[in-house]
């Protein structure tokens, strides 16, 4: 079984952020979206690992990434050079495919659930697609699949106005060779692109077998800023591998589960977990609340920082005031001269300079 993964796209609802990084590179608790559908994968048993790129964001992926190295696997990068719909992304792998049974996982999704007893079922079974689904507050924005009493599939649609259930179609599919005749069979959706919903609507007309399961672990689809916060939240909720590798001075308060990187010094702060900081920050006289990750190279003094995202290098100086529920790009500089306490909401693109007065 090969593994596809979808890292194309342009990434237009998390501007100005993806106006210069690849939104499946951004961090949750301090790692790229994207390294969990590869981990995922390989835990697996996935060896051979296909990644989507568009032509903007193709090289900086793969520099991050790399060709499989870092996992053991082998990855290699397959070009779309325009995001025309996720069915239009299997065409372009074809190729890599071949006629193999293969996971699709999108890139900018994140689930709970290991991926290898669904391949284990998958496997097992005569299906020629297997989808997931989730019981969603908002199926409009999604996938969404109109099942019978007895769990089968009746059909599919992809982002109805009026949807015919609460169950969204999660980013994870599994397919044999038959998905590419059902793929080469659609048309066009009214936004221009080939759905894959379309295709798996295609196996279900054209009598395939199309299994489902409910997912009923968490999902996260990280196509917005607060969906990120919450992928964060979830995942430094679950984080295990807490350890200070920092110099902490005797003046810093510090509980819950932290991880704190090589090369990080604190002092005179609180921090309260769960929260990951970064190799080689330093934090001065600061409040690190719940919820929060702070990337490598990153300075905070005197801030309170709660349940938000700082990417790399960020400099957050002398600002006496709060920044929570936000998401700061690489190289953002943050800076206040006024002292009212007060809080901020922010989603600041790479390079940001910012002087509250
Ligand atoms: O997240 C689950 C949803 O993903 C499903 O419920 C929908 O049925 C499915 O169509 C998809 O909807 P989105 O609108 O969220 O897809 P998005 O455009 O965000 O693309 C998902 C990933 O695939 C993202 O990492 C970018 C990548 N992509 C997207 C397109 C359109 C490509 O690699 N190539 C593409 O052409």
């Amino acid at each position: 079984m090969k593994g596809l993964i979808l890292s194309g796209g342009k990434g237009t609802r998390m501007r100005p952020i993806t106006h210069t990084a690849a939104k499946q590179l951004l961090p949750v608790a301090n790692k790229p979206i994207l390294f969990y559908g590869i981990e995922a994968m390989k835990a697996a048993g996935i060896s051979e690992l296909g990644i989507i790129v568009s032509p903007e964001t193709g090289a900086d992926v793969e520099s991050t990434v790399g060709h499989g190295e870092r996992w053991d696997i082998h990855i290699e990068y397959i070009q779309q050079d325009e995001p025309l719909g996720l069915a239009h992304a299997v065409k372009t792998a074809h190729s890599f495919l071949g006629d193999e049974p293969f996971v699709m996982y999108l890139g900018d999704n994140l689930i709970k659930d290991a991926v290898a007893p669904l391949v284990e079922r998958f496997a097992n079974s005569k299906a020629d697609a297997f989808i997931l689904l989730k019981e969603v507050p908002n199926p409009s924005s999604f996938g969404v699949a109109h099942l019978n009493s007895d769990g089968r599939i009746i059909c599919l649609e992809e982002k109805p106005a009026h949807p015919k259930s609460n169950l969204a179609l999660v980013g994870v599919y599994l397919f044999n060779k038959n998905i590419h005749k059902a793929i080469d069979e659609i048309k066009p959706s009214k936004r221009g692109e080939l759905e894959i919903t379309d295709a798996i609507q295609r196996l279900v007309d054209t009598k395939h077998h199309v299994d489902s399961h409910i997912l009923t672990s968490w999902w996260l689809d990280t196509g917005k800023k607060d969906d990120m916060l919450e992928a964060n939240r979830v995942v430094l909720d679950e984080m295990t591998d807490v350890s200070n590798h920092g110099v902490i001075d005797s003046n810093t308060r510090i509980s819950g589960r932290v991880h704190i990187g090589h090369g990080t010094k604190i002092s005179g702060c609180t921090v309260r977990g769960p929260a990951v900081i970064g190799e080689n920050c330093t934090l001065e006289h600061s409040y690190v609340g719940p919820f929060t990750s702070i990337g490598d190279g990153a300075y905070v003094s005197y801030a309170e920082i709660e349940h938000s995202i700082l990417r790399e290098n960020c400099r957050i100086l002398d600002f006496h005031g709060r920044v929570e529920d936000s998401l700061i790009g690489v190289n953002v500089e943050l800076t206040r001269s006024n002292r009212k306490p007060i809080a901020y909401r922010l989603m600041l693109g790479d390079d940001s300079k910012v002087e509250v007065v």
